[in-house]
């Protein structure tokens, strides 16, 4: 299993406008409240009803290595307040390719924004940071990313990242729905 979220630097990256930095006990009650929008787990695997008990979970989970495994999770935060602004991060960093029906890929990305934090490029300046760390420190040859098929302001950010279509699933589990993914994928330059 390869482990890198090691790999970070302690301040994380920061591009001037956005940082992206490993999570905190501290940030639990900015994701517990950004992860009530519903528009949240109605286009990711992140859990509805969101509570505490949840979030508290995943925060042990993100900041502790050998608990998060082959995931890169990190926090979107504000750097000039440190407010919370979302979440990205790469799954399944360097896992084995998977069945062919196998809704899971392996170094792909994920993200979402809190409500307030959408509208003004955040979240791809991060998947562009997360990107460009993948690439040039963790040494991944090939990134992925899935967007269900509706999800118009994700399919934007993979765009604006610099990933590109490569097909749509049908059927695929994802969250709470069954429904059909638009898989991108980004390879290192
Ligand atoms: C998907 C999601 C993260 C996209 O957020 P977003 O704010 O639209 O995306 P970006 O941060 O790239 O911002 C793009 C918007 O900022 C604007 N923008 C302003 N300055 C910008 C800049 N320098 N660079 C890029 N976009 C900029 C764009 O025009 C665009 O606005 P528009 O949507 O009105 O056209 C957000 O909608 C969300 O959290 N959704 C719920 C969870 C989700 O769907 N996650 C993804 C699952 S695959």
């Amino acid at each position: 299993m390869v482990r890198v979220i090691h790999l970070l630097p302690p301040d994380g990256l920061d591009d001037g406008t956005v940082r992206v930095r490993g999570w905190q006990a501290d940030d639990l009650d900015a994701l517990v409240a950004a992860c009530q929008d519903p528009e949240i787990p109605r286009w990711t695997r992140v859990p509805s009803p969101y509570t505490h008990a949840i979030g508290r979970d995943f925060l042990t989970r993100a900041s502790d290595p050998e608990r998060l495994g082959a995931d890169a999770a990190v926090a979107i935060v504000d750097p000039a307040d440190g407010t919370l602004l979302g979440a990205t991060g790469i799954h399944r960093v360097g896992a084995p390719w998977p069945d062919e029906d196998s809704d899971l890929l392996p170094d792909e990305l994920g993200y979402w924004l809190a409500a307030a934090a959408r509208g003004r490029g955040v979240a791809t300046r991060a998947v562009r940071l997360v990107c460009d760390w993948a690439f040039t420190v963790v040494g991944r040859p090939t990134l992925w990313l899935q967007a269900k098929v509706g999800n118009d302001a994700s399919v934007g950010v993979a765009e604006r990242a610099g990933f590109t279509y490569v097909e749509t699933r049908s059927e695929i589990e994802c969250g709470a729905t069954v429904g059909d993914l638009i898989v991108f994928r980004r390879d290192a330059p």
